[in-house]
């Protein structure tokens, strides 16, 4: 039996060196990580099992027959984070760049099978130079394999990817179907088509950094959520962004444990600047507003007009939503809407419930907004919140302006709750631009225009420059002093804990996309 035991430890130990350790230094020179050194920062201490490790590929053209390694460039198996059950898999680039060859795939959607059928979370650690170019088809049909079982799995369990390497051509589809993206500043990038397939068909010379990495895929195109200055901070920003999580889309996210006691917060009271053109950081009513230092932004750097993210409001998990005053007058855009749109429907997707805060002057006007499809994309914020079922409030804090009020989840579309602060403005537009229109004659007739400009912007601004019309209504609830939200919401989300909303029988509906 010895013997035998010694085989199998042999096994192992060649297992776990991967490519063997030239490449490891290698990977390491690069200010990387192994694929198993990033698992075990990952996972709770000694909780990874692994499953696979002695897989090998199948390939036997261009001598692969001869060049094998166990495992196949993808270590996969479970653990726990915080002690919950977490599938995890991870490139190893040591072997054959961790590309995809059908052995390497059927890793990992054996693991993708098990975390949906046990009803828990997968997270993929991405390093990979693509298809097993000595595969061919077979590796582009393990691609395929992936991407439907992504789609299967989406709100049923949440799917995290972190891109700490190379992630090119077809391997983008798997994390861009999964909830979240974390890429790796400098040492990842994600494009469709690299710089020099780019120089080919285009002309333009671009860098891989430039074309695909942390940065410009934060700002620009907002494919990944979060930048990372380095590989551990990825690794925590998963760890935090699972807490905030349930399992699976039939269990709530973990409570923390929470004492209610002064829940007034009077700084709110004074935290908006007496001129309402003046800009604030609506992150400062955020820091306010939840439970201390618990507030994790998703896609910081992109759509800055509009702020979102996950919270705790007396330790239970919440998704805010809130417009940015300090950027472009926190104005709905395209980027902004969509940016705004995903995250509602993941949060209503995990039974996460929602947190609106409501300055918006309205939606951005101008050609680039029109022809790229303003209409379009803010439909998708629109639909996203309309069919959310999980319990929602909004907090108008100023501007509640034309189309946008409706969108930026009002009562009418199926909010639960709807507060305003005194200083709430609910109308169709700005006075300025509401007197303009429907005193037109008179102004032009008026012996001074400016003067019956003026006289007329206050009219319309003491009607509706306020919330009352609105409360009339009953459009909002309650208006209340700025420092009483706090204990406001805590009271309110508490009291919708067991909402129920049977929607319409369908098989999905139809988000404008
Ligand atoms: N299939 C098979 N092997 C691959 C591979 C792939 N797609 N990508 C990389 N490798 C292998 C390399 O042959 C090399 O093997 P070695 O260690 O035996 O020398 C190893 O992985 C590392 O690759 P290398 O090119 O030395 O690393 P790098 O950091 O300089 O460059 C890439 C990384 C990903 C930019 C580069 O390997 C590349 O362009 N790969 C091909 C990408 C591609 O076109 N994929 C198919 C389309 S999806």
């Amino acid at each position: 039996m010895q013997e035998k035991i010694n085989k199998l430890n042999s096994k192992i130990q060649e297992a776990e060196l991967g490519g063997g350790l030239a490449r490891i230094e290698s990977q390491h020179k690069k200010g990387k990580l192994t694929a198993r050194e990033r698992i075990h920062f990952l996972l709770d201490e000694n909780s990874f099992e692994e499953i696979g490790m002695l897989v090998t590929h199948r390939s036997t053209d261009f001598g692969m027959e001869n060049e094998k390694y166990l495992g196949d460039g993808v270590v996969t198996g479970y653990g726990t984070i915080n002690g919950r059950l977490t599938y995890v898999f991870s490139q190893d680039f040591t072997v054959f760049g961790g590309s995809l060859s059908e052995t390497h795939a059927e890793k990992i959607c054996k693991i993708m099978d098990m975390a949906l059928k046990n009803g828990a979370p997968i997270i993929g650690l991405n390093d990979s130079g693509g298809a097993r170019i000595q595969e061919g088809v077979v590796s582009l049909g393990g691609y395929a394999d992936i991407f439907y079982r992504n789609v299967q799995a989406s709100g049923v369990i949440p799917q995290l990817s972190a891109i700490m390497g190379p992630c090119a051509g077809g391997a983008v589809y798997s994390p861009a179907i999964t909830d979240f993206i974390l890429m790796v500043e400098k040492s990842s990038y994600m494009f469709v088509t690299g710089p020099n397939v780019v120089k080919t068909v285009t002309h333009e010379e671009v860098t891989s950094e430039e074309l695909g990495g942390a940065q410009t895929h934060a700002t620009k195109s907002g494919v990944t959520h979060f930048a990372c200055a380095n590989e551990i901070e990825a690794i925590q920003h998963l760890k935090s962004l699972l807490s905030y999580m349930p399992q699976n889309c039939e269990e709530q996210a973990p409570n923390l444990a929470y004492e209610i006691s002064d829940e007034s917060r009077p700084e709110l009271d004074n935290i908006l600047p007496e001129n309402t053109t003046q800009p604030y950081d609506i992150r400062e009513v955020i820091e306010h507003l939840i439970d201390k230092d618990s507030f994790l932004e998703v896609h910081q750097g992109y759509a800055e007009n509009i702020v979102v993210g996950f919270a705790r409001l007396a330790g239970r998990s919440l998704g805010i939503v809130a417009n940015q005053p300090a950027y472009l007058a926190g104005v709905l855009d395209n980027h902004a809407s969509v940016k705004a749109a995903r995250f509602v429907r993941f949060c209503d997707a995990f039974n996460i419930p929602l947190l609106v805060l409501e300055d918006v002057p309205g939606f951005l006007p101008g050609t680039d907004q029109e022809w790229n499809g303003i209409i379009s994309n803010g439909a998708k914020l629109l639909y996203a919140f309309s069919e959310a079922t999980v319990p929602r409030i909004t907090v108008i804090t100023r501007k509640a302006y034309g189309g946008a009020y409706d969108v930026m989840n009002s009562k009418h579309i199926g909010a639960d709750m709807n507060y305003a602060w005194p200083s709430a403005e609910i109308a169709v537009m700005g006075a300025k631009g509401a007197a303009e229109i429907i005193f037109k004659k008179e102004i032009k007739e008026a012996e001074n225009p400016q003067e019956k400009w003026l006289e007329k912007e206050k009219l319309y601004s003491d009607i509706f420059a306020n919330p009352y019309r609105a409360a009339e209504r009953g459009f909002v609830d309650e208006v209340i002093r700025p420092a009483q939200t706090r204990e406001k919401l805590i009271k309110a989300f508490k009291m919708l804990e067991n909402k129920v909303v049977n929607s319409p029988r369908k098989k999905h509906g139809n988000i404008p996309l």
